[in-house]
């Protein structure tokens, strides 16, 4: 992390980072956002990780931030953060952060915005002024009717363009009743997709 950088996240808990290998996650209103604890301590478990995530308001409903170890940033610290104009912006603050982003899951609403260029939360902001170069990970979750809707598939194949990776959504008994396509991947799958990532900057020349 650079000096400037120091200085600017000091409002934040961001220096207080100790891995060396930065995850944050970010999470909408899905109902498979009841795995946020979950995934969050498996990320936890691998060498070095640290975690931070962001939260849409509505994602607020499917996960108990108790359980949640980490810090979870919402739009509510984004403005609280800044009164003046020498304070930090959070969602510059968290891009700046992170070496990987990873949405999950990724509910159709967010999906649609992010395509779009919209940034209307925390989340949405930080996936706009997201660096490319670096690893952007999302999990769609949505019913089986949202995700077999043609928009979808137009939709993931643009984020995929800007070079961002799919985790693909699986088969199962949806809570809303309907089977088939559409929940999101399981916490297993994501948290070894993310340590592939991991090995692979392990690897890399410092
Ligand atoms: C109980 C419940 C479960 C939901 N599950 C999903 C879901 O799995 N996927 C999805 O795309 N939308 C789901 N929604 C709809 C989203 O919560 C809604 O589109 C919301 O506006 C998303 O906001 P966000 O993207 O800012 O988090 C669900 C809504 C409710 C009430």
């Amino acid at each position: 992390m650079e000096t400037e950088d120091i200085v600017s996240c000091s409002n934040t808990d961001l220096l207080k980072s100790c891995g060396t290998f930065r995850v944050l996650v970010g999470v909408t209103g899905s109902v498979a956002a009841l795995k946020l604890p979950l995934l969050v301590t498996q990320l936890l478990q691998l060498p070095g990780v640290d975690v931070r995530v962001v939260t849409t308001e509505h994602a607020k409903h499917f996960y108990n931030p108790a359980e949640v170890s980490v810090k979870i940033y919402s739009d509510k610290d984004e403005w609280e953060l800044w009164t003046q104009r020498s304070d930090p912006v959070l969602h510059i603050e968290l891009r700046r952060w992170a070496d990987l982003l990873v949405i999950a899951p990724l509910d159709a609403n967010t999906l649609g915005k992010i395509t779009n260029g919209i940034c209307d939360n925390l989340l949405t902001c930080v996936v706009r002024a997201w660096d490319i170069s670096r690893p952007l990970l999302f999990c769609p979750a949505m019913n089986t009717a949202m995700w077999q809707h043609p928009i979808t598939a137009q939709q993931v194949s643009r984020l995929k363009e800007y070079g961002y990776v799919e985790i693909p959504c699986i088969s199962k008994k949806l809570v809303c009743g309907d089977e088939g396509k559409g929940a999101m991947a399981e916490v297993s799958s994501i948290v070894s997709i993310v340590k592939q990532y991991l090995l692979k900057t392990d690897e890399s020349p410092q």
